[in-house]
């Protein structure tokens, strides 16, 4: 009788285990749902198969050793469709180069959580909305480039955080306000913000507060 319950305990044990969700796949649902977001007419993402156990073999998708998501390189990939929230689940990702597309609607908060983060490259897309706040909490980013799209409102001042920024392009979109000049933003020049045409160029320290005014309301 013992025997016969250590082997129905062994039994249990076997079968929840199979139960159990390994989290294999996590980030390529997460890729997934990118895939389902947007028309793909060159066929771009036809390798994604969301049945294998991860991701790493996808076409334009790079992998660490861990089997973690570290780049995704879709530029120039005539990807038309909208960005989607959980590519913030990607915690070891370094680049995302989704520029020169037609992604259309809200660059999305959540990749504000992507804390592995050196390159942001959403340039010539039709993005819109504005830019979240929350991508000043990526220490390690290095290059921020979301020019030539229609982003509007307020550069987030929290951006002058960014200590290893080192190329900012903001330019040709429909931004407002007035742009900081303190932290990382010294040390870019007026290229970076040029063609906004409601942008009323650089902040005034101490003059007056930069959330206030600047016709951007
Ligand atoms: C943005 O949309 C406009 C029309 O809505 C289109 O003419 C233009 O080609 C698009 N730009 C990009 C980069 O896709
Ligand atoms: C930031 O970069 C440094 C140096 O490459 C690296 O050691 C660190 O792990 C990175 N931080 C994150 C959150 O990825």
């Amino acid at each position: 009788m013992a025997i016969s319950h250590l082997f129905h305990l062994l039994l249990v044990l076997v079968i929840a285990r199979s139960l159990a969700p390994t989290n294999a796949n996590l980030e390529g649902d997460a890729l997934y749902a990118l895939r389902r977001a947007v028309k793909d007419p060159g066929h771009v993402l036809q390798s994604w198969d969301p049945t294998l156990v991860d991701p790493c073999t996808w076409f334009h998708v790079t992998c660490d050793s861990d089997n973690r998501v570290t780049r995704l390189d879709l530029g120039n990939a005539k990807l038309w469709g909208n960005l989607v929230p959980e590519l913030g689940k990607l915690e070891r990702l370094q680049y995302l180069e989704l520029y020169m597309n037609n992604l259309v609607g809200p660059i999305p908060e959540e990749l504000g959580h992507l804390k592995s983060l050196v390159s942001l490259d959403l340039f010539h897309n039709n993005l819109t909305g504005s830019i979240p706040s929350s991508l000043s909490g990526l220490s390690n980013l290095t290059f921020l480039r979301l020019n030539s799209n229609r982003l509007s409102g307020r550069i987030p001042r929290e951006l002058s955080k960014l200590g290893n920024l080192k190329i900012l392009d903001v330019s040709n979109n429909d931004l407002c306000g007035t742009f900081p000049t303190s932290g990382s933003f010294s040390k870019f020049s007026e290229e970076s913000f040029k063609n906004n045409p409601r942008l009323e160029g650089p902040e005034l320290i101490g003059f007056v507060r930069y959330d206030v005014g600047g016709g951007c309301n």
